[in-house]
């Protein structure tokens, strides 16, 4: 069972997390409370989720702005951002310390000046967006990845593609007598990555951690690889002709796109 994955500061995480992003304030407590009694220990939270009273884009924003106004925008200092989380490390108050929705260039920059490397990179990862060859740098440089939107995020409203109704996914939960959700996250965690459903339903909540007893067959890899890739969180908020540090898409993720 792959309960844990260890990191490459001796760390354990744990492969499932609950999401926590788009759950409203007034249901996440309860949702938390349901997943820990289930047994998860992994939560992914954030300031940005507006449902907290912690950084998690390779953005910044003015000093005391609130919410996402492009005007709000500046030019982030990775390293000296960095400097600062390395300290939480040092001081003992993080076990291991990570980025997000970096791409493979802004990564191996990072490692460039890092005194202690990232342990963690969380990005978009499903089978519609398996990022095979940030999986192959992440791999080579011992940093693990989390998957967030590991279904695909459905219910965003702005999300068209529906990775749970994906033909593969849908044969694979049929020929295991699994969901389609549950066969997402296996993915995840055969890929060697931690997955962070999100759900504020407590049946949701429980099916999605009910992925540690069983597996996919190594035979049916192969077709994971035909599905068409598609990143699905591009992560527009950080774009602007005018304010912060991308102008395009191609500079944001540096190309893989
Ligand atoms: P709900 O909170 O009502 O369960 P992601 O983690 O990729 O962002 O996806 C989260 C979305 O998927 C939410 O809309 C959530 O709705 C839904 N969801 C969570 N678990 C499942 C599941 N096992 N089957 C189908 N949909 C799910």
């Amino acid at each position: 069972a792959i309960r844990y994955f260890e990191l490459n500061t001796g760390a354990k995480i744990p492969s499932v997390g609950l999401g926590t992003w788009q759950a409203s304030p007034g249901v996440v407590g309860a949702a938390v409370a349901a997943a820990i009694k289930i047994g998860y220990r992994h939560i992914d939270c954030a300031q940005a989720y507006d449902n907290e009273k912690e950084i998690h884009w390779p953005a910044s924003m003015k000093k005391g702005s609130v919410g996402f106004k492009p005007e709000n925008l500046t030019k982030p200092d990775i390293p000296s951002t960095w400097k600062a989380i390395e300290a939480l490390y040092d001081s003992g108050k993080a076990r291991a310390i990570g980025v997000s929705n970096f791409s493979s260039k802004k990564l191996g920059d990072l490692l460039q000046v890092a005194r202690v490397p990232p342990a963690v990179l969380q990005v978009e990862c499903h089978p519609v967006w398996q990022q095979p060859k940030l999986h192959a740098f992440c791999e080579s440089k011992g940093i693990h990845i989390t998957g967030y939107s590991p279904l695909g995020s459905p219910g965003t409203g702005t999300i068209k593609k529906e990775v749970l109704k994906h033909p593969v996914l849908n044969m694979v939960a049929e020929k295991l007598g699994k969901s389609p959700a549950q066969v997402a996250l296996r993915w995840g965690l055969q890929m060697g990555h931690s997955v962070l459903p999100k759900s504020t339903n407590e049946t949701r909540i429980k099916e999605n951690f009910d992925v540690f007893d069983w597996s996919i067959p190594e035979e049916l890899f192969p077709k994971f690889a035909e599905i068409e890739q598609e990143r699905l969180i591009r992560g527009s908020g950080f774009v602007h002709d005018t304010f912060g540090a991308y102008r395009t898409f191609e500079e944001l993720w540096d190309g893989e796109i």
